[in-house]
């Protein structure tokens, strides 16, 4: 798919602006804070609900504006859509299919599907192990737009339980009698059901994506590997978790995981309601990242984290277009934070997609194989040049 028109009101930076895209490669160049990003973010904002560069929507409207509005035209074969999103902080946003009324926010999912390469993916090998989780959990969603229903269905279930243990935590503390506990078991089959859910999804995505990263790497980093991922399940037992959690032999089914976090639910009840807190579940487990024998976070180099990134955004790249969803590719200024050679290696990667989106403080930063057409941004001002 490809986006043919971007339009923005009051978003970050801009008033008002509008952007038509071509398929292909398209560069916006311009010096550092004209609003580069700020672009490309409303296209990834369209395909994950989410900005890659802030958790909470407030920094995304305009300062002084009250709401946000991003609409793209999309073409993906023969079919064209207008999506359109309104991000009002601390409010319900609203969306629209086709102008036509409102739908749910998470019912645009999947018209837009990006792939975005920046700065801030570095976390995803060296930062703690929530970008880990928000990285599979996103692809899930990529992948499978409803699963955007059961993340959020987890993290309510979860804030709802974590509530509950709170107040059993208060209660023991001021030493009354505990409170009723069967509460807590509902909400237990709560947790083990969407979790499961949750679980096998991650499970599947990560077998099918570890051969796709390892052939990413290879090719950015010639002989640098091998590259393995290994998912660490809070919920697995002492022997899995001793094995490396959720390995070959690891339960795979709904009704094994469901089983796997009934039991460790159970098994941790205790310290949970002194703690007041859920310990164990999808919320709580780790994405490994291996290089060779070592794991990358702690171990690999600046480089060769820079890399594991870059392919793990490759890999999935790799898995959405052989389940025949092409994505937009976005990168936003990582040409200039890598060597010549891996420079070239990943335009030559990306340069083949349906659509490409660079961003680049200087010209010299986009490499020859991504000629296409270029914008200049200045000023709250983007122009084709
Ligand atoms: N909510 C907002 N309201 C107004 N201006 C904003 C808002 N959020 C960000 N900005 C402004 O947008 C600019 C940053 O834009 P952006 O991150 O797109 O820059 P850039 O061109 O990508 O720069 P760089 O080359 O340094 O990455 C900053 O000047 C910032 O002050
Ligand atoms: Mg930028």
């Amino acid at each position: 798919m490809h986006v043919t028109h971007l339009s923005l009101a009051d978003f970050r930076s801009y008033a008002r602006i509008e952007v038509p895209l071509d398929p292909g490669v398209t560069a916006f160049v311009g010096a550092n804070g004209q609003g580069k990003t700020n672009l490309v973010e409303a296209v990834g904002y369209l395909a994950s609900l989410g900005s890659h560069r802030v958790s909470s929507d407030t920094p995304l409207v305009r300062m002084g504006a009250e709401r946000a509005v991003i609409r793209a035209a999309v073409t993906q074969g023969e079919r064209s859509q207008l999506v359109e999103l309104e991000l009002n902080p601390g409010r319900a946003n609203r969306a629209r299919i086709n102008r036509s009324s409102q739908v749910r926010p998470r019912d645009v999912l999947g018209i837009v599907r990006t792939v975005l390469f920046a700065p801030e993916d570095l976390a995803l090998v060296k930062g703690d192990p929530g970008e880990r989780r928000r990285f599979l959990d996103e692809l899930i969603t990529a992948r499978s737009p409803r699963m955007a229903g059961v993340r959020s269905d987890y993290d309510r279930v979860l804030k709802q339980r974590n509530t509950l243990l709170k107040s059993a935590a208060m209660a023991r503390r001021h030493g009354g009698r505990g409170m009723d506990l069967s509460t807590l078991d509902v909400w237990d089959q709560h947790l083990a059901q969407v979790g499961a859910e949750l679980l096998a999804q991650r499970l599947d995505l990560i077998e099918t994506l570890q051969p796709l990263t390892d052939k990413a790497y290879e090719q950015l980093a010639p002989g640098g590997g091998p590259v393995a991922l290994e998912y660490r399940s809070s919920s697995a037992g002492a022997e899995g978790a001793a094995s490396g959690g959720a390995g070959a032999e690891a339960p795979r089914s709904r009704e094994e995981l469901y089983a796997q976090l009934m039991a460790a639910l159970a098994g941790t009840r205790k310290q949970e309601i002194e703690r007041g807190v859920t310990l164990v579940g999808p919320h709580r487990d780790e994405l490994l990242l291996k290089l060779g024998q070592l794991p990358a976070k702690g171990y690999a180099s600046h480089g060769e984290s820079w890399s594991y990134a870059l392919a793990l955004r490759l890999a999935s790249y790799d898995l959405q277009r052989a389940e025949g969803n092409e994505p937009v590719l976005v990168l936003d200024d990582v040409f200039a934070e890598l060597d010549a050679r891996r420079r070239e290696r990943l335009a030559e990667l990306v340069a083949p997609g349906e659509q490409v989106l660079v961003t680049a403080a200087v010209d010299d930063d986009v490499p020859d194989v991504l000629a296409g057409v270029r914008f200049t941004v200045a000023d709250g001002t983007v122009e084709r040049t």
